[in-house]
C-alpha cells in the first residue's frame, strides 16, 4: 500500500491499533512523506523536526539520528517552511492523542530551503500581526483549521441543497442593479473611462444575487445562489467585509413561516455536518482562550428549536430592559428603528439564551421588495439572531403583486428602468415566494469562535485595507 499523507497515516495507525492488523498495511515497512518543516531542533545528534503536509491539523514529528541519516548536516540546516522529502519507519506512541506515532526518518532530502525571513515563529502569534502576513498565515494551526472548517460547511451547504433538490443558479456579479436599494454598491468601470463598456449602462458588483435567484425560482422552485457578494460598507466593525460570500436560497410558493423553518433545518444539517467532519479542529478551538464552551455553542443551533419573536415584541423587550438600567449605547428605543448590533445580541443572549428569529419587520427600515402585511406597517422579514454577533440571516416572503412592489420601489426613489424585469416576473405566475441570505462568514465565525470575520475569509477586502 502507498502512503502518501499523514492523514491517511494516521488513520491507518489508529486502526492497526484497535484491530492488531489492517489489510494491505505493515506497520513496519518504510513510510515517504513530502512537506513542510514546521519547526526543527537540534538537539547536536538529534534533530526533531515538526513535519506537515497539509493533509491534517497536526503536524507530525520527525526524528532524525545522526549516525542513521546520511545527510543529516544538510537536513539540520532546514528552516522552518522548508520544503523535504523523507523516509521512514513508524513508531507508535500511544499515550498522545493526536500524535499516535513519530517517524524515524532513515532518509531525507531538502527539497527547498526556507529564508530567515520567514514571518512565522513558533511563538503565538496576534491575530493582527498575523492579518499583515495572510500569505503565510495558513501554515498556522489556527488558519489551517478556521480555513478548512470553511472549505468542509462550503461543501455542507451545498450538499445540503443537492439532496433536497435544490439547483444551484450562477447568479451574475456584474449588474445594473443595487437590490437591496442600499446604496452601497461598487462601480464596475474600465480603464478607458466611466460607463462605455455596457453602452453607457452604469455597472456595479453585485450586493446579492436574489434578484437572479428568484427568476430561476419561477422556473426550478427551488434554487440557490453561493457567492461573493459586495457591499461598500464604511463601517469598521468585526462582522462587516466590503466582499463576503453568501449564501442565498429561493423557492417559490413558499411563505414567510416555512421560510423559517428551512432556515432552521438547513442550519442544523450543516453545523452538524461540519461538527462531525472537523472533529480535529474543533478539539483545537476548544483549547483557545473563550472558545471552552464551542460544543454548548455548536449544540445550541443543532439541538434547540430557534425562538420566534415578532419584531414588535423585541421592542417592547427592549424598552423593558432599558427601564430596568440596561446599559445600552443607544437607549432610545421605539417602533421603526433598526436595531444595532447591542440591541440584537441583547435579544438573543439574555432574552431568548440561543438563536431566535425576529420577524415581521416595519417597512420602512426594510427592503423594496419585501412583501407588506395587511398592517400596512410591516413586512413578512425575518433575521435571525444568534449570541455572540446578532444577524446572521436575513430572509423574506417577496411582495408578489404588481403594483405594490412597483409602487414601493418608486417611492424609494428607484430607479425603474433597470429592475423591469425582475417586476414584471410579478406578471407571470408569480403566486409566491420566498428567500434569505446567509452571511457564510458569519456562520464561520459562530462555529469557530472567531471573534474578527477578517479572520474567516483568506485575504480580507475591508474599508481602507487592500494589501493582497
Ligand atoms: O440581510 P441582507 O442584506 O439580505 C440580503 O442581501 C437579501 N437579498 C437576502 C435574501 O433574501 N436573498 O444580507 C444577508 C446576510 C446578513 O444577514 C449577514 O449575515 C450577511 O448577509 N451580510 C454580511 N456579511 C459580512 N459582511 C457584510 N458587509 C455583510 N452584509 C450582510
Ligand atoms: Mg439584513
Amino acid at each position: 500500500m502507498e502512503i502518501r499523507t499523514i492523514k491517511e497515516l494516521n488513520n491507518l495507525v489508529r486502526e492497526y491499533e484497535k484491530n492488531g492488523e489492517v489489510e494491505g498495511f505493515d506497520i513496519n515497512s518504510p513510510v515517504n512523506l513530502i512537506g513542510w518543516v514546521r519547526s526543527n531542533r537540534d538537539s547536536g545528534k538529534i534533530l526533531f523536526i515538526s513535519f506537515s503536509d497539509g493533509s491534517r491539523l497536526n503536524s507530525i514529528q520527525l526524528v532524525l539520528k545522526k549516525d542513521e541519516v546520511e545527510n543529516f548536516d544538510e537536513i539540520r540546516q532546514a528552516r522552518t517552511g522548508a520544503a523535504i522529502i523523507i523516509s521512514g519507519m513508524i513508531v507508535t506512541k500511544q499515550q498522545d492523542e493526536n500524535q499516535r506515532f513519530e517517524i524515524l526518518v532513515k532518509k531525507a532530502k531538502l527539497l527547498k530551503q526556507s529564508s530567515e525571513s520567514y514571518p512565522i515563529q513558533t511563538k503565538e502569534h496576534s491575530m493582527e500581526f498575523l492579518r499583515d502576513v495572510a500569505h503565510v498565515r495558513p501554515r498556522t494551526n489556527k488558519f489551517y483549521s478556521v480555513m478548512n472548517v470553511r472549505s468542509e460547511l462550503a461543501f455542507a451547504i451545498h450538499n445540503y441543497f443537492h439532496l433536497n433538490n435544490f439547483k444551484w443558479v450562477s447568479t451574475p456579479i456584474i449588474t445594473s442593479n443595487d437590490a437591496e436599494g442600499a446604496g452601497e454598491s461598487f462601480n464596475v468601470t474600465t480603464e478607458q473611462g466611466p460607463y462605455d463598456f455596457f453602452g453607457g449602462k452604469k455597472a456595479s458588483l453585485t450586493v446579492s444575487g436574489q434578484l437572479h435567484a428568484e427568476a430561476y425560482a419561477q422556473a426550478f422552485k427551488r434554487v440557490y445562489t453561493f457567492g461573493p457578494t459586495f457591499r461598500a460598507e464604511k463601517s469598521n466593525t468585526n462582522k462587516h467585509l466590503a466582499e463576503f460570500w453568501m449564501v442565498e436560497p429561493e423557492v417559490a410558493f413558499c411563505d414567510l413561516p416555512k421560510l423559517m423553518k428551512l432556515i432552521e433545518t438547513f442550519i442544523k444539517f450543516v453545523v452538524k455536518t461540519v461538527q462531525k467532519r472537523c472533529a480535529e479542529e474543533i478539539a483545537f478551538f476548544k483549547k483557545l482562550d473563550g472558545n471552552e464552551n464551542i460544543d454548548d455553542r455548536l449544540n445550541e443551533l443543532i439541538d434547540k428549536d430557534f425562538a420566534k419573536l415578532e419584531y414588535r415584541q423585541a421592542i417592547a423587550i427592549l424598552q423593558d430592559a432599558v427601564s430596568k438600567g440596561v446599559q445600552f449605547d443607544d437607549t432610545n428605543i421605539y417602533f421603526g428603528m433598526d436595531l444595532a448590533t447591542e440591541h440584537e445580541r441583547y435579544i438573543a443572549e439574555k432574552y431568548a439564551k440561543g438563536p431566535v428569529f425576529l420577524y415581521n419587520y416595519p417597512k420602512e427600515i426594510k427592503s423594496f421588495y419585501m412583501k407588506q402585511n395587511p398592517d400596512d406597517q410591516t413586512v413578512a422579514a425575518c433575521d435571525l439572531l444568534v449570541p455572540g454577533i446578532g444577524e446572521l440571516v436575513g430572509g423574506s416572503q417577496r411582495e408578489d403583486d404588481f403594483e405594490k412592489i412597483t409602487n414601493r420601489a418608486t417611492e424609494l426613489g428607484m430607479g425603474l428602468g433597470d429592475i423591469q424585469w425582475y417586476l414584471d416576473l410579478r406578471k407571470y405566475g408569480y403566486n409566491k415566494s420566498a428567500g434569505f441570505g446567509l452571511g457564510f462568514e458569519r456562520l464561520l465565525m459562530y462555529i469557530c469562535g472567531v471573534e474578527n470575520i477578517k479572520d474567516t475569509i483568506p485575504f480580507p477586502r475591508t474599508y481602507g485595507s487592500l494589501k493582497f
